[in-house]
């Protein structure tokens, strides 16, 4: 039987973003946070590297704000990039009161300083201002954050609920468009449940499961960019999907990302014969910002008709390389890679969705009372290029301030009226799954290959014929039979492919992780590529 529940706030999602949320909000809220696997589903408990911030003394927020600006190649929103780096300290600090045990330096017992954090540096950053927890920073983060959420009783955390839908009164024939809540498909009960809820945020994270080589876990689909733009939310700058220039290439190796702070504590990118090979790309080399390596690696792969290139931190003292990066160095060790001794091989893959739902600085999406926020969304921050470590960091800067705008909100917003539950009497099971498990492949195969770091008009066009065939497939298959998670999956990911698309074709130039061989060349102009759903309102 499905069940209908009522909250104060629905957080779809149990990440950075969501569990923020979520301990932001004043404790007399009912709170409910879905997780669509188990809570640590999401790519927060995959970051290795860190978090970026304004926390040394010869750092300034001008630096970070610089950095920003230029990795994100003249199409980052300056107030978004401000309001997150002036943030940046406040954020940091709440992490630490929440106990996160992030690296100290070595001296810290001995010369206690006002900031006694080990600091690491990646690409674009001209300072060290990345604070991390050795290389399993997301780790520590997910564990401590959800440790305290736990603890309170207004916070229920629930699993295995996969959002299919977000409720509105445009869809139910109400007057204008307020966000009511969600349609979930519980797991466990294989039943549709209804989520109504004064307050709903989409913190479901990115897209990066629409290419096949991708350094996310498998919650990375783009449901709530699928969700939000179905129920009349605009997206922006969809076509910037950042491909990490060093992901683990061995056969037995799924989504193993090598981090960018080996980079930042001196490994360097070499060919097969142990040639360097950054210099001929960029002068900061091996730190310059992900679009450029990641093309630099790629350039090399397709001139050379090579399988991946190496990573080599083995230079630099054993004991060093184990204290700093013990994933890396024990997840490598499983495949017989020894990193104190041999290089690493390692491909660029799928790992960052720059654009997503457009939001203010306080997470408002254009629907009232639905916010969105961390990976899902667009704040306007990373530009044409996410610069590292900017992401976790902007999770909480955006997740603390829409958590303080709902409290703030909280008195004016009544609970929904009912609601009616989802519509079940029209569909039958499926026989045919291996339609959906072709769909998939074929999809995240076409996106890699026509829509990838390289991109030409012939390339998008095919690609945009054939995400067109399967939406018609998909939406014949989802009228016709019960929802499961894999064609919830698969239809946000061919909605999120073809938004992708749609925004690639939108831009006639190259500007950050947009390449295309079609327009080369910079445009004299920056330009946000907004997309706004046909039957949004005006
Ligand atoms: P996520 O952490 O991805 O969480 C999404 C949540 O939404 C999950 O709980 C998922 O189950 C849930 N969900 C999704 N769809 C649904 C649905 N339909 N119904 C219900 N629930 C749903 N960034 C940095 O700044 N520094 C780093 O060092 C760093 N390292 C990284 C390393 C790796 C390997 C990866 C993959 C990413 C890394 N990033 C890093 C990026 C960063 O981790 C993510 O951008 C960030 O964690 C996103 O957090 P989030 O809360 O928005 O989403
Ligand atoms: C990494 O550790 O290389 C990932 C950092 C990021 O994505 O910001």
């Amino acid at each position: 039987m499905s069940q209908s529940y009522q909250y104060d706030v629905l957080i779809i999602g149990s990440g950075a973003a969501g569990l923020t949320t979520a301990l932001t909000l004043p404790q007399h809220l009912r709170i409910a946070v879905l997780s669509k696997g188990d809570l640590a589903s999401g790519s927060t408990y995959w970051a290795q590297g860190g978090v970026a911030g304004v926390l040394d003394d010869t750092d300034t927020v001008e630096s970070h704000v610089q950095d920003t600006l230029i990795a994100g190649a003249g199409l980052c929103n300056e107030a978004a990039v401000r309001f997150t780096v002036e943030q940046s300290r406040n954020a940091i600090d709440w992490l630490i009161e929440q106990g996160v045990p992030f690296t100290r330096n070595e001296s810290s017992e001995t010369e206690k300083t006002h900031f006694d954090y080990h600091l690491t540096r990646e690409g674009g950053h001209s300072h060290r201002r990345i604070i991390h927890a050795a290389d399993a920073t997301g780790a520590a983060i997910f564990t401590t954050l959800l440790a305290r959420a736990r603890k309170h009783s207004n916070i229920h955390l629930i699993e295995h609920q996969a959002a299919i839908d977000l409720i509105t009164t445009n869809k139910l024939g109400r007057e204008g468009n307020t966000c009511l809540g969600a349609y979930v498909l519980n797991r466990e009960t294989n039943e549709v449940d209804t989520y109504a809820a004064r307050f709903t945020v989409l913190a479901t994270g990115g897209a990066a499961k629409v290419y096949l080589y991708t350094s996310n876990p498998d919650s990375a689909c783009g449901d709530g960019i699928a969700m939000a733009w179905r129920a009349g939310c605009s997206v922006g700058n969809l076509e910037f999907n950042q491909f990490h220039p060093t992901c683990l290439y061995h056969p037995q190796a799924k989504n193993f990302l090598i981090t960018e702070a080996l980079r930042g504590e001196g490994a360097h990118l070499k060919l097969p014969n142990g040639e360097r090979f950054m210099a001929r790309f960029d002068s900061r080399e091996e730190l310059a910002p992900r679009d450029i390596v990641a093309r630099a690696i790629d350039h090399e792969m397709k001139r050379l008709g090579i399988e991946c290139v190496y990573l080599d931190i083995s230079h630099k003292p054993a004991e060093f390389v184990k204290e700093h990066f013990p994933t890396v160095y024990e997840r490598c060790l499983t495949f017989g890679i020894d990193i104190t001794t041999q290089p690493i091989p390692v491909v660029p893959a799928a790992h960052y969705t720059c654009g997503g739902v457009v939001v203010d600085q306080d997470g408002h999406t254009d629907i009232s009372n639905l916010y969105a926020i961390g990976e899902t969304s667009f704040t306007g921050l990373h530009g044409a290029n996410r610069m590292a470590s900017n992401s976790l960091l902007e999770c909480f800067v955006y997740a603390r301030s829409a958590a303080n705008d709902i409290a703030q909100q909280a008195a004016q917003v009544s609970a929904p009226e009912s609601l009616p539950q989802w519509d079940a009497s029209l569909v039958t099971d499926s026989d045919e799954d291996v339609i959906i498990a072709h769909n998939w492949d074929e999809l995240r195969r076409f996106m890699w290959d026509y829509v990838g770091i390289v991109r030409t008009d012939k390339r998008l066009l095919r690609a945009q014929h054939r995400v067109r065939l399967l939406l018609d497939e998909i939406d014949e298959f989802y009228s016709n039979y019960r929802v499961s998670r894999d064609l919830i999956e698969l239809r946000n990911l061919a909605l999120v492919a073809d938004l992708i698309i749609r925004s690639a074709m939108q831009r006639k130039e190259s500007r950050g992780l947009h390449y295309t061989l079609s327009y080369p060349e910079l445009s004299a102009q920056a330009q946000d590529t907004i997309l706004k759903p046909a039957n949004a309102d005006d």
